[in-house]
């Protein structure tokens, strides 16, 4: 009843792109998000991309011979150097409510799964749908994610000026730089950072974090320049030049973007000098006179990341999904597989 077939760019037919494009248009619409939908050129062109540069495998799920939803693997590399996978799933809303056929659809993405031989997986969603299924398969809830939305319109001029205004980053001697794309030489230095901001993020429980390297830092831009967006970061020096903070910003390239904003981190003697503040101030005046037309920014966050949670909702930012991050070991997949 159920097939799954892994998407080979190459050997895609143009009759297979477009069905593969017209199901993530109609889940697209239905998650109802924020962002218009691609062309099936870029689509094509974006999947080529991610399959291409990155980790990242994609499976086709076919019901009775049509296609149902797709799910997407990110094989990445944790601190302690142990391989681990980010699960994407994707399923039409309308397709198997029961309990009966979640278990079989479960059973193939677990099977899938195990052949990837990886220990743990991470899997973030807001939809109780992709989440019952991750729980059948033994998946546990181990933290909360909140999306937040920025309307451009509702920002208070007069507040971002306030806070671009900060009498210790002077003090300090602090330079804020943009680039869009990194220069070579500061892959290792961003890298560094990247990865232990990431360690530092306030959460209910552990989870993986992913070893940001160079490497890793250059097939992501390739990937992005390919899927034609702009990538900014908006970096903070010490006197004596060494990289101390940094926010970016993931713009699509066309009218309107929505665009997405991630990682904002200081290194931890910097904090508790409303430095957050004033970088994003600086990052927003920066990216609005780049892209005049912006409307919409989202960003997100650990639900237990008070500092930032407190900035981003001063900011103008709304809470706008909750999503819920679930850890799958070997272990539980390996012992779902063999219930009958
Ligand atoms: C998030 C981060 C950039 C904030 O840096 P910062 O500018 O030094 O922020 P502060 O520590 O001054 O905290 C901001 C506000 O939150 C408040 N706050 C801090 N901890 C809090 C807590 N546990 N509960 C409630 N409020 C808290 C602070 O009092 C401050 O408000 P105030 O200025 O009105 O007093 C910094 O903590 C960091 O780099 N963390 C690690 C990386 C990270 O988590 N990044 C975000 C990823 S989404």
């Amino acid at each position: 009843m159920y097939a799954v077939k892994p998407v080979i760019a190459d050997e895609m037919t143009p009759k297979d792109w477009g069905l593969f494009f017209e199901l993530s248009r109609v889940i697209h619409s239905e998650r109802r998000r924020k962002s218009k939908f691609i062309t099936e050129e870029e689509f094509r062109q974006r999947k080529t991309s991610l399959l291409k540069n990155l980790n990242f495998s994609i499976f086709l799920l076919e019901e009775n011979g049509r296609l149902a939803g797709w799910m997407g693997y990110l094989s990445q590399i944790d601190s302690s150097n142990h391989s681990f996978g980010i699960l994407f799933l994707s399923l039409l809303a309308a397709e198997n409510p029961d309990q009966e056929n979640r278990r079989i659809i479960a059973r193939v993405i677990a099977g899938e799964m195990e052949k990837m031989k990886h220990d743990q997986f991470l899997f973030s969603s807001s939809e109780s749908k992709m989440v019952e299924l991750v729980r059948e398969f033994g998946g546990v809830k181990i933290n909360q994610k909140n999306i937040y939305c920025l309307n451009v319109a509702n920002l208070n001029p007069e507040q971002m000026k306030t806070w671009a205004d900060n009498p210790a980053a002077e003090h300090l001697g602090l330079k804020f730089e943009l680039y869009e794309y990194l220069p070579e030489y500061l892959y290792p230095e961003f890298s560094q950072l990247l990865t232990d901001l990431t360690g530092d993020i306030p959460r209910e429980n552990r989870t993986i974090n992913p070893l940001q390297t160079p490497e890793e830092y250059q097939k992501s831009a390739i990937q992005n320049r390919e899927s034609g967006h702009f990538m900014m970061h908006f970096l903070l020096f010490d006197q004596e030049n060494n990289l101390v903070g940094m926010t970016n910003v993931t713009v699509p390239n066309r009218p309107k973007a929505v665009m997405l904003q991630w990682m904002t981190g200081l290194k931890e003697e910097y904090r508790g000098k409303g430095l957050a503040r004033w970088l994003k101030a600086k990052m927003l005046a920066s990216l609005l006179e780049k892209f005049p037309d912006s409307e919409i920014i989202l960003t997100d966050c650990y639900a237990a990341n008070a500092p930032m949670i407190k900035i981003n909702l001063e900011m103008g930012f709304t809470l706008e999904t909750e999503e819920h991050e679930y850890l799958t070991t070997a272990g539980q997949l390996h012992n779902f597989l063999q219930k009958r």
